[in-house]
């Protein structure tokens, strides 16, 4: 198929329904990219949210406010995921003033490029701390309070749901990304370990998955219609992810519609995974 012959691009419609009505949610890392869309999405779906940001109070205060519009509670709350005492800090005052949590969304993440010959030491521990570390510190958490509360059926069939944000390159090796490839690698096996050991407790703990979504933490994959071209070769579904593609599948996975989903990762990344060079090669 050449390139005349591809279709429109068409995008789907937003998640109006209340599937998650009722619930408490904690977005990490909620103030931009997919932390915002997700936090919204979860709003919209009727959970009130707490949007945790460590830097960027103002923009964070709009996506309170944003969720706050479509009728669901909102707050922001700082903390360093990578730093225990925040991490601790941060759950103590979510339950007590928002009262408990059903939703764990792990997202804070951040990427530190280098060739692995000239990557510091700095630059590995920095990525491995919030995107794993980060990660287990808010999922230990949860799952405490989980625990201690147990399963609340007017709320969900669960006693709680964690979902952690992971991506294609849990699976996909990353030239001059050693750092981020192995905190993602980390977080699969972090993710099942965890799902394995709560699932009796009826926890579910699983991840997303993301492909090239359009966030600020991948311009330069995006921003010129070159580096566009060269992201689409790895694509097959042809179009770019956009962080509203998270925000649905977040709230599906979170939701009791999902009830028997546990331990998985779900690949939202339009056929990234699917070997693309093999489409005609081989
Ligand atoms: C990264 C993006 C990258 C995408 C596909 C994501 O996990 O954060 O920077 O574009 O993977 O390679």
């Amino acid at each position: 198929m050449n390139e005349e012959q591809l279709p429109q691009v068409v995008m789907p419609q937003c998640q109006t329904e209340k599937i998650l009505k009722g619930q408490k949610a904690l977005v990490t890392g909620g103030s931009s990219g997919i932390g915002k869309a997700v936090a919204i999405a979860l709003g919209h779906a009727g959970a009130d949210v707490v949007v945790n940001y460590v830097r960027g109070a103002e923009q964070a205060q709009e996506v309170v406010a944003a969720i706050e519009l479509c009728g669901s509670r909102a707050m922001a709350i700082q903390a360093d995921v990578s730093q225990e005492d925040q991490v601790s800090a941060m759950f103590a005052k979510m339950n007590g003033e928002v009262s408990t949590i059903d939703i764990l969304i792990n997202i804070a993440g951040r990427q530190q490029a280098a060739p692995v010959d000239q990557m510091t030491l700095d630059q590995w521990n920095k990525v491995i701390d919030v995107n794993l570390t980060g990660q287990f510190l808010c999922a230990r958490e949860a799952v405490r309070e989980f625990k201690r509360r147990g399963v609340v059926p007017e709320i969900s069939c669960a006693a709680g749901k964690i979902i952690c944000m992971s991506s294609v390159h849990e699976v996909i090796p990353w030239a001059g990304h050693v750092n981020y490839a192995a905190s993602k690698g980390g977080v699969m096996l972090m993710m099942k370990s965890i799902a394995q050991e709560v699932a009796p407790y009826r926890i579910r703990v699983n991840s997303i998955a993301p492909g090239a979504i359009r966030t600020p933490i991948n311009t330069d994959a995006w921003q010129t219609p070159e580096a566009y071209d060269a992201l689409m070769t790895l694509v097959p579904y042809k179009r770019i992810g956009e962080p509203e593609d998270i925000g649905r599948a977040a709230v599906w996975l979170a939701s009791d519609q999902a009830d028997y989903i546990n331990g998985i990762s779900l690949f939202v990344d339009g056929g990234m995974t699917l070997y693309p060079g093999f489409a005609t090669g081989g």
